[in-house]
């Protein structure tokens, strides 16, 4: 496979992915289709714009004679699809926008690679990126009705039992609650519907929370790191006792090139950092270490916490078991959680023009009109 098409590249998670795929292979041509919407931002790629071996392409996956075009153009033998329409607070406010990009866009996407390799599938690969918000929520109990011990670091077994007995797993039943996961998991079943009935050679994998440089400041991470540097309020959902498993995000790029080059044509893999945290304890972990870079005494920002009206249908717990990953490929997340926690907030405190340039103008007013009234 030399030419591979990466969608939604000027993304988030996109970003890092065309990053590695760029740099680690020079004989490769790398074509990012991206429609630029709020979400998408080249100023992400700034080190990698002119690499002989990148091609950056604005168009919407929905349009399928461009994305015709571009499978013909650049003679398109590998997809890794990433472009989607990514937040759950948004996918309550417009489901439609969801539907549009998440559905139909795959769906677009599938059935020009269908056309464009006419059959032959030989050395060909349409990798699908998803989540694993599809498989529902879980419930918040330690087996021994313990209380969990504070989290540590990625990967530790204690830590993998740590808020509840059951996790994620490949075979687990689909069972989405949000707009944006319904979507999703719709993408996830067009994907094998495209292998079970035409052949193609597709993979799904199912991420855990990202969280690391470049994205955008509307998930939690980002978005309180800039709240505390602007002594702004800190929107807690509920009570903050919602459960995520957060992974940093050039581990999922790391697991993305592996799977992409040694996953098994037809199968799932579920890709996660064993490493949960309750928001309010994660959010006191990113209040300290932003108070601690800039200077400030223990306990500045800790007055911004501001809890709010809970998330409509706010899925309690996420935790994903990644062991097929491991035994089968040889993935381990790399980072310790201190140690990317670290490196994500001096990032957002060294950027703050990267930052200025998102949160001005539209967005900021976008932003005002979704959480005036929490
Ligand atoms: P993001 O919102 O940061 O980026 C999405 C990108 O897709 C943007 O660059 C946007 O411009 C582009 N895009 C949106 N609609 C498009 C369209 N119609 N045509 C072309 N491009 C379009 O999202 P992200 O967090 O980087 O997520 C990337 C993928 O990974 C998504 O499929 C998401 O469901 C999945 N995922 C995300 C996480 C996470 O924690 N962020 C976890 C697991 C899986
Ligand atoms: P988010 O980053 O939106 O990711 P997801 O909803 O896909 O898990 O949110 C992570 C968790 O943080 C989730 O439980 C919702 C919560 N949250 C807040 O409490 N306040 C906020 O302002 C945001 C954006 C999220």
């Amino acid at each position: 496979m030399k030419n591979i098409l990466i969608t939604g590249g000027a993304g988030f998670i996109g970003s890092h992915v065309v990053r590695l795929f760029v740099t680690k292979y020079p004989d490769y041509h790398i074509v990012n289709l991206d429609k630029l919407t709020y979400a998408g931002n080249l100023a992400n790629l700034k080190d990698i714009e002119n690499a002989p071996n990148y091609t950056f392409v604005k168009a919407d996956i929905c349009d399928f004679e461009k994305v015709q075009e571009i499978f013909a153009k650049y003679r398109i033998d590998g997809v890794i699809h990433l472009a989607a329409e990514s937040h759950v607070d948004r996918s309550i406010k417009e489901p439609f926008t969801f539907a549009r990009t998440n559905v139909m866009g795959t769906l677009t996407l599938l059935q020009a690679a269908k056309q464009y390799w006419n059959g032959n599938w030989e050395g060909k690969r349409f990798y699908h990126i998803s989540t694993d918000e599809v498989y529902g929520a879980l419930e918040l109990t330690h087996p021994d009705g313990i209380e969990p011990p504070f989290s540590t670091t990625a990967s530790s077994s204690e830590h993998h039992l740590a808020y509840g007995k059951d996790f994620f797993y490949e075979d687990t039943k689909y069972n989405p609650h949000s707009p944006y996961s319904a979507s999703k998991a719709s993408s996830d079943h067009f994907v094998r519907a495209f292998h079970d009935t035409y052949g193609m050679p597709t993979i799904v994998t199912n991420c855990s929370n990202n969280y690391g440089p470049y994205q955008f400041p509307e998930k939690l991470i980002p978005l309180f790191i800039n709240n505390i540097r602007h002594g702004k309020p800190l929107p807690v959902y509920g009570k903050g006792e919602n459960v995520r498993d957060w992974l940093y995000v050039v581990d999922h790029a790391r697991a993305i090139d592996l799977i992409f080059h040694k996953g098994k044509i037809a199968d799932t893999y579920n890709i996660g950092g064993f490493n949960e945290w309750k928001n309010i304890d994660l959010i006191k972990v990113i209040i300290k270490t932003v108070d601690r870079l800039l200077g400030n005494p223990e306990g500045t920002s800790d007055h911004l916490i501001t809890y709010v009206t809970d998330r409509a249908g706010h899925d309690l717990r996420y935790a994903i078991d990644s062991t097929k990953l491991k035994n089968e490929l040889g993935w381990e997340p790399s980072l310790q959680f201190e140690e990317g926690i670290e490196k994500t907030v001096r990032w957002y405190l060294d950027n703050q023009e990267w930052m200025d340039n998102i949160t001005s103008g539209e967005y900021e007013k976008y932003y005002e009109s979704m959480y005036s009234g929490r």
